[in-house]
């Protein structure tokens, strides 16, 4: 077989989704070199659907560090959420609270933001590749290979390399089973995700817990709406006509305000998986580990993005104090200090989704006991302060 064509590069990135490409941007900025593949096209993620919801820190990294301001003129300030149960709303002011917004601006819109300025700025990412492979992770030069858009097989090798390739990815089972730890969390249910063709139903985000599941009302656009329900996690949407759907979000929702949701044609349906999972540590040999390569969180509460955000931020910081200042002890300490929001984060998205999702085999012990939780949060300044702290992200160290 022909030997592949080799490159050099400093950083090698397995995966050009949001996290692969903010690091490839970041580490432009500061003079590091860089080359990213994805086995997706740039077409498929940008239609794949994820969340909607960025913290302060992710919306400053975006504009500030000069991807693009676009969060601020299309993307929607959310000021609260409202939690919802017993058929009532209560509202969780994040400002009043700490002073603090979120912003709704889709996970697809971020990854077009930073597809574009690594465009601009003459980024090497290259999307579409098959057959890629980890090599030599503990030696000083690691490698990928590939097989690129053309059919040409190719290797990059560089200084470090990061996987930043999803909870699908092929990175972290490189990191042999006696160097690392594996934590599980699993849940009987997941969530039904629906995009609608119909007109806002709330200004900003609503999560209902109701005798029959949870439903979260979410947003896109003037005319485009995010909902999703709770379900099974062997659920076949091929079963769900938009009327049973539409039917199902109405109950959930209903309540002694008379809430009703503004219904319109369904133009997508999924159901979403849901887990937590942690691998440590965050790195090995030459290789770190970025985003839901390394973590997942259930959606309640939005961290996923947020929190791929964060480790490359941490990350570009590391590999640059690695790289222009050959300071190795920084990679030591990457898997610490990023570990840190991570666990805070599994925490409030396990905290999040335990206290509004129906468990059906539930007593109603259980029953009451989450009410209980949920009045102690919506009837507390100090409840509700750590709900809007979480929310709205902590500051990175
Ligand atoms: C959205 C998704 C979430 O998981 C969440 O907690 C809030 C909003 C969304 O897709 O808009």
């Amino acid at each position: 077989m022909a030997q592949p064509s080799v490159v050099r590069t400093g950083i090698g990135i397995v995966g050009a989704g949001p996290a692969g490409l903010m690091l490839s941007h970041l580490l432009a900025l500061s003079g590091i070199d860089s080359i990213a593949v994805d086995t997706r096209t740039r077409t498929e993620i940008e239609h794949t659907h994820r969340a909607g919801i960025l913290e302060p820190d992710s919306v400053r990294m975006l504009v500030d560090s000069g991807v693009s301001d676009r969060v601020l003129t299309e993307g929607h300030e959310h000021k609260g959420i409202d939690l919802r149960f017993d058929g009532i709303s209560y509202r969780i002011d994040f400002q009043s609270l700490v002073g603090a917004s979120t912003w709704l601006y889709p996970q697809t819109d971020v990854f077009i933001d930073l597809a574009n300025a690594r465009n601009r700025d003459e980024g090497d990412i290259r999307f579409g590749v098959t057959d890629t492979r980890v090599i030599d992770i503990t030696s000083s030069t690691p490698g990928i290979r590939f097989t690129d858009e053309d059919g040409a097989r190719r290797e990059i090798r560089c200084d470090y390399l990061v996987g930043a390739d999803g909870s699908r990815g092929i990175c972290r089972h490189e990191v042999p089973e006696p160097q690392r730890q594996q934590y599980f969390r699993e849940y009987p249910f997941a969530w039904f995700g629906i995009l609608a063709h119909a007109p806002r139903s709330a200004d900003e985000l609503v999560y209902a817990r109701s005798d029959r599941g949870f439903a979260l009302i979410s947003q896109r656009t003037d005319t485009v709406q995010r909902m999703y329900f709770q379900c099974d996690a062997t659920e076949d949407v091929g079963q769900w006509s938009d009327d049973r759907i539409w039917n199902e979000l109405q109950h959930r929702l209903a309540g002694e305000d008379g809430l009703r949701l503004a219904e319109g044609p369904i133009i997508e349906k999924a159901v979403l998986p849901f887990r937590s999972f942690v691998q440590e540590p965050m790195r090995y040999g030459r290789m770190l580990l970025a985003g839901d390569a390394a973590h997942t969180v259930p959606p309640t509460g939005a961290k996923g993005l947020n929190l791929a955000l964060a480790d490359v931020h941490v990350l570009a910081e590391t590999l640059e104090c690695a790289i222009s200042k050959n300071d190795v002890d920084s990679l030591d300490q990457y898997t610490a200090r990023a570990l840190e929001r991570v666990w805070k984060a599994q925490h409030f998205s396990y905290w999040m989704t335990t206290m509004l999702h129906r468990l059906d085999n539930a007593a109603d012990f259980d029953d009451r006991r989450q009410l209980g939780e949920l009045r102690s949060v919506v009837g507390s300044e100090a409840g509700s302060r750590y709900l809007a702290e979480a929310y709205t992200g902590w500051p990175v160290r």
